[in-house]
């Protein structure tokens, strides 16, 4: 693995890691070309930038504590770098590109020695790029792009002046860094999270995990009931440590060797919340969702509002436990009948008998429950099916 390497006042031999280029830009590579006074030129604008979206030319001198002739020379160079955008209409304005904060938070880093180098990227989500970094053991970098993409197509369409409401990207990207860190700190190392190690401006420093999101692997038959197991645990213990996640999905969580670990946190909301519960039964949701529709064979539809009353009490122990009453009267059905869980032969058996029960409840007004009655409609059903042959095939378990 080959590493930008960063040395304390972020100079010294560099190489850039090459595959990066065409991903992302990983501004590590021209960190030896800058000397102080340029970072003094990029922190002066990250100041003026809290008050307007492009800064003030004739501000900064100011803003660096710097003499005029001198910002004039550093601006040049920053946005040869294109770590400083210029824009003209009615003054002259400036402000950073997404790579000139990304050099003040990596020269920090490099002071605190947290990291030594940055390597290739990790992974470029929706709204972070993510590189592996180096120190004394493997890291992830993570900066964050909050505001940033929605800020880009506001600034088409605006007048650059109209600062009175003014939201810097810088701001949201900030806001997203220290709360995914925060809930990193509260939840590690109770819940299976990167261990979190330093964070700066939009940047956060965290442990790289090993194993690949769940998105991307392609589980044994076997292990797919044990690993979402594994997740909903992790969430039960992180509403019990106070967060709910906010915004899960099957890319948000990586299965490795080691065991699962859960990512991306900048969403996550204090169980107090209003919304609390519904974004608990959105994640899980999402999560029970994406088993049900990857893995058909292995898990059915759960019920998922005692499955999430569980995991806010703690009580959560397996998925199997929450099968829907629909599931388990189908399985009772599928056990008595002998029929084999085929694709579609579940639907065509499931319709039938729910079309027989209906009818039957509004022929005689009763509403008792589908399990209870579960021998009363196979026996109903089995006459309506008598004319078409129903062949006992081999049966196998539903998994849960
Ligand atoms: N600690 C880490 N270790 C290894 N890879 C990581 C780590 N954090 C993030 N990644 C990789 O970067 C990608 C994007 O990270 P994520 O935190 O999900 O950001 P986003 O908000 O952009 O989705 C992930 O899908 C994962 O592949
Ligand atoms: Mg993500």
């Amino acid at each position: 693995m080959r590493f930008t390497r960063l040395d304390r006042q972020t100079q010294g031999a560099f190489h850039l890691w090459e595959d990066s280029q065409d991903m992302v830009r990983n501004v590590a590579g021209i960190m030896s070309e800058l000397e102080d006074k340029d970072f003094y030129l990029l922190s002066g604008i990250e100041q003026g930038m809290r008050f307007a979206e492009w800064v003030r030319h004739n501000k900064l001198p100011d803003y660096a504590d710097m003499a005029p002739e001198e910002v004039d020379y550093r601006l040049n160079r920053c946005t040869d770098r294109e770590l400083v955008q210029r824009k003209t209409i009615q003054y002259e304005g400036y402000q950073l590109e997404v790579e000139g904060y990304d050099a003040l938070a990596l020269r920090t880093f490099a002071e605190r020695e947290t990291i030594t180098g940055v390597g290739a990227p990790l992974g470029v989500g929706k709204e972070g790029d993510v590189f592996e970094a180096e120190s004394y053991r493997p890291f992830a970098l993570k900066f964050h792009r909050e505001g940033y993409t929605q800020f880009r197509e506001v600034m088409k369409e605006r007048d650059y002046t109209s600062d009175r409401d003014h939201i810097s990207w810088l701001y949201t990207a900030r806001k997203a860094a220290e709360r995914e860190l925060e809930v990193l700190e509260d939840l590690y190392p109770d819940v299976s999270v990167p261990r979190p190690i330093d964070g700066n401006r939009h940047a956060i420093v965290m442990e790289k995990f090993d194993g690949v999101e769940l998105g991307r692997a392609a589980l044994e038959p076997d292990q797919v009931v044990g690993v979402l197991d594994l997740i909903l645990r992790e969430f039960a213990d992180a509403y019990d440590a106070g967060w709910i996640h906010g915004d899960f999905s099957e890319y948000n969580v990586a299965v490795g060797e080691s065991g699962i670990t859960v990512f991306d946190w900048p969403q996550a909301t204090s169980v107090d919340h209003p919304n609390a519960r519904e974004l608990l039964e959105r994640d899980i949701e999402n999560l029970v969702g994406y088993f049900s529709r990857k893995y058909p064979n292995q898990t059915s539809s759960a019920n998922l509002r005692s499955l999430c009353d569980d995991i806010e009490t703690a009580d959560f122990d397996t998925v199997r436990e929450y099968a829907s009453e629909w599931n388990q009267f189908l399985r009772a059905c599928l056990r008595v009948t002998g029929f084999v869980r085929l694709e579609g032969e579940i639907t065509v058996g499931l319709s039938r008998l729910w079309c027989v029960e209906s009818a039957e409840r509004e022929k005689t007004g009763s509403d008792c429950s589908p399990i209870t009655d579960c021998w009363w409609i196979l026996n109903t059903a089995a006459d309506c099916w008598r004319p078409s042959p129903v062949v006992p095939l081999e049966y196998h378990e539903v998994s849960w």
